[in-house]
């Protein structure tokens, strides 16, 4: 009896174990002392729509090409930490959750080609640095992180050919120092400034960059479908900014009732992006100067702030009138596609003890420069 009972209870784990072995439409099997799961090509009438549940753990490959899934779900591969390849080119999948491929520190082979994935959880990236090949050619994508492959010490292919790629910052390949072809051709690269660093590299570098007669620029008009490895040198210049006051910050006592000036001037090719950011107290303000337009002596702030600052399309922040409450930072940012400058200065009311708060007005000392108003109109008197 209990012989028999011992019996059922191996057939009972049997089928257990026959079950949780391999999931419905896929067929695993070892090879070479490894164990596969083959899920692939079922036929148009058994194509997956998700990754099948209870791939076994000790599988090393996975093929689940040519299916139909969508989505692939932070549990998705949960249970197969040993894998080291997995293949799921040709699906339709758009969105990948972050956290499904963190955990699979072992791939060495990693194949999202052909889906249509916009945005593909890239911090995920950072632990599989056991990766040797990447494909993720033909897909959606628009951003790629410059720290995206910056773990990835042992790749040595990587596609990301036939996406939607505008640029790839300078730096974005150089942890790759096992890298031997790269495929980034059929992408609409903006041949900017920042895109110079790219025609430079694939001239020197060792790394097989193939089909160099698809790596174009898509705009700008005047460059459109030209070689990345032929566009003339760019007038590039990085930006700068100095900021210049009037009275000089730095130098004088301002008084309350002052008009202070302060005026950005930028440096820089393609012509920066300028704006102003005020912090009094605990406010912040944010004025982006209008790179289009004609240049008009009107403030470019609205009414709500115009009492206290005037910001104008040539870079001059004017404070007509200092009081306490105009305390603060003023600074002064240009961005282009080689980056960032930023100049600024501090705003302090010279609190004097003969200046009660009953006596507005100001006792400047008889060296210091002063601007004072007498209408908004912001007519100068300079007295000194
Ligand atoms: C993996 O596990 C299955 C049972 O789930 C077993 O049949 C197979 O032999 C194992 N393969 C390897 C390589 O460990
Ligand atoms: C992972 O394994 C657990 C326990 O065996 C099981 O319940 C779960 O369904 C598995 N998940 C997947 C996605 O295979
Ligand atoms: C990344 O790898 C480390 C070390 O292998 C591991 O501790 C960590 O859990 C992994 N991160 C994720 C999100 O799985
Ligand atoms: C390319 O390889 C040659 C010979 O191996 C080496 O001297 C050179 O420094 C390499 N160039 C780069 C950019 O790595
Ligand atoms: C900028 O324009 C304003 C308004 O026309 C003017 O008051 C200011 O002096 C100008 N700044 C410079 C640096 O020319
Ligand atoms: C102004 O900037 C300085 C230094 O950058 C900072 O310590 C200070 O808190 C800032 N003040 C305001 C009002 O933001």
């Amino acid at each position: 009896m209990a012989k028999r009972l011992l019996q059922i209870l191996a057939l009972w784990t049997f089928v257990i174990g026959i079950v949780q072995c391999c999931p419905e439409l896929c067929r695993c099997y070892d090879r070479n002392g490894k164990h596969l799961a083959a899920c692939s090509f079922n036929g148009p009438l058994k194509d997956l729509q998700e990754v099948p549940v209870g791939l076994p753990s000790n599988v090393s490959s996975v093929f689940l090409s040519s299916n139909k899934i969508k989505f692939l779900k932070s549990k998705s591969f949960i249970n197969i930490t040993q894998v080291t390849a997995l293949y799921l080119a040709h699906n339709r999948i758009v969105t990948i959750e972050r956290g499904t491929l963190a955990h699979l520190t072992q791939l060495v082979t990693l194949d999202i080609s052909y889906n249509k994935i916009v945005n593909f959880p890239w911090e995920d990236l950072v632990n599989l640095t056991a990766l040797h090949r990447l494909r993720m050619n033909n897909n959606e994508m628009v951003n790629l992180p410059m720290d995206a492959f910056s773990t990835l010490e042992d790749l040595e292919f990587l596609s990301i050919n036939n996406n939607k790629f505008t640029t790839i910052v300078q730096g974005t390949f150089s942890a790759l120092s096992s890298l031997s072809h790269l495929q980034i051709f059929n992408n609409p690269f903006a041949c900017s400034c920042s895109l110079e660093w790219l025609r430079d590299w694939v001239a020197t570098t060792n790394v097989s960059v193939p089909e160099l007669t698809s790596i174009v620029c898509d705009t700008p008009e005047n460059l459109k479908g030209m070689m990345v490895t032929n566009v003339p040198k760019l007038d590039c210049e990085a930006p700068a900014v100095t900021v210049t006051s009037q009275p000089n910050i730095e130098e004088s006592d301002l008084y309350e009732g002052v008009m202070v000036i302060l005026n950005c001037v930028t440096k820089g090719s393609p012509t920066p992006q300028v704006s102003w950011e005020v912090t009094v107290g605990n406010q912040n303000y944010m004025f982006p100067l209008p790179s289009t337009g004609e240049m008009n002596d009107k403030p470019i702030n609205d009414k709500t702030t115009r009492n206290r600052f005037l910001v104008f399309r040539n870079g001059s922040l004017i404070i007509p009138r200092l009081s306490e409450k105009e305390n603060g930072n003023y600074s002064c940012t240009a961005v282009n596609d080689l980056g960032k400058a930023e100049g600024g200065v501090k705003v302090v009311l010279t609190v004097s003890p003969e200046t009660s708060s009953s006596t507005p007005g100001f006792s400047p000392p008889a060296e210091s420069i002063t601007l004072c108003c007498q209408k908004p109109g912001l007519e100068r008197i300079q007295t000194v």
